[in-house]
């Protein structure tokens, strides 16, 4: 174990989690949790930057909760919890809101895209949610953070607000005996999972994503071995047998795709996937796509709902990460706290 390396990370509770959230982020997250002290949430209050009825948010929490575990975090091991019930997220949040400055945000590519047209329209939340990511992490001190390749930007932004509340505040961090001036670190993105950017099924040039209209364009982990093999069946492809060279799959989205797919969840590299099914059609190859996601996905769809089946045993588990949570980031804010000036008691 190494210590003071500390790992943060977190899932939206909009709806079922998806192959893309499970290749590009859990595997990762499972992973150190051999090597580090983990802390993953469910990051609710990022969900209410768009509109959530509160009946399916409150299953969505729940769900991704049973979804982290049935994928194979541990709630012993690791911290899970879910964000509205630490308040130093939203507390920190504020701060950087006063740190951050409006030119830093307005270049957020995934606020141009959620807003969409009607920009005017947009909740204040959605435009200040870079400014909460990074509350996340830094109320934790975090030094780690295993997310898919849509969220680099992200964290260069808390990057940037680590180091600005450091330069900004660095007399009063150092009276507080940081000789270096350093109170937050710099959060490290970890982007490493076996496929970090998974591309829809009906369009190989556009993220996989719970906000898509079509369920046909995502594998849930939710999913039955019928809905799977239904849509690989139905995914997009070209008409062109598989290439046997990697760099045969340039201009190919959908075949990269579905490559990348298979070597993730079999464990290979791409290379050797290619060696193996290259010259073969799409049709013979989406058989073996299917099988091996059936064998992977439909154990931790049958865990999940076993576990929906006691809510009661899921919001103590919240209950418990939540305690633990508040027991590392409540003296981390005292010191902000007093960092920044205000008076406590
Ligand atoms: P979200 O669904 O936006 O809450 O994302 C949760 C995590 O899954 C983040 O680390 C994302 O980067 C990752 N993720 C979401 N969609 C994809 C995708 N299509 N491919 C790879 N990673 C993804
Ligand atoms: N913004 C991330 C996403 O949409 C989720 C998230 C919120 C997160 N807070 C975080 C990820 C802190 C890593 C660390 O995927």
């Amino acid at each position: 174990m190494k210590l003071k390396e500390r790992v943060f990370s977190g899932m939206q509770p909009t709806g079922s989690l998806h192959l893309g959230n499970y290749l590009g982020a859990m595997v990762q997250w499972i992973e150190m949790q051999k090597t580090h002290e983990c802390i993953y949430c469910v990051v609710d209050l990022h969900a209410i930057t768009v509109w959530q009825d509160p009946t399916e948010l409150r299953h969505a929490i729940r769900q991704v909760t049973a979804a982290y575990i049935a994928s194979g975090l541990d709630p012993k091991k690791s911290i899970l919890f879910n964000q509205s019930q630490v308040a130093a997220h939203a507390e920190l949040a504020w701060i950087f809101n006063c740190v951050a400055r409006l030119g830093w945000l307005n270049r957020m590519t995934q606020f141009k895209e959620k807003a969409g047209k009607d920009r005017e329209a947009a909740s204040v939340g959605l435009y200040a949610y870079p400014n909460l990511m990074a509350a996340d992490i830094l109320a934790y001190r975090a030094t780690h953070v295993p997310v898919g390749e849509d969220q680099k930007q992200h964290l260069e932004l808390a990057r940037d607000i680590a180091q600005k509340f450091n330069n900004d505040f660095r007399e009063s961090i150092e009276a507080k005996g940081y000789a270096d001036g350093l109170f937050f670190p710099q959060p490290e993105p970890v982007i490493t999972g076996p496929a970090t950017r998974v591309m829809s099924l009906r369009d190989g040039t556009k993220k996989m994503s719970k906000s898509d209209p079509s369920e046909q364009s995502r594998i849930a982990l939710t999913d039955d071995a019928e809905a799977i093999a239904n849509k690989v069946k139905r995914a997009k492809t070209d008409p062109d047998a598989l290439p046997s060279e990697v760099k045969g799959l340039a201009g190919r989205p959908e075949a990269e795709n579905l490559l990348g797919i298979y070597a993730a969840v079999t464990g290979r590299t791409l290379e050797a996937v290619v060696a193996e099914v290259g010259g073969q059609q799409f049709s013979a190859f989406k058989k073996l796509l299917s099988d091996a996601l059936v064998a992977r996905i439909v154990p931790i769809g049958d865990e999940i709902r076993r576990l929906m089946g006691d809510a009661a045993e899921i919001d103590r588990v919240l209950a418990d990460g939540a305690s633990r949570a508040r027991a590392i980031a409540n003296p981390i804010m005292d010191e902000v706290r007093d960092i920044v000036g205000f008076i406590r008691s």
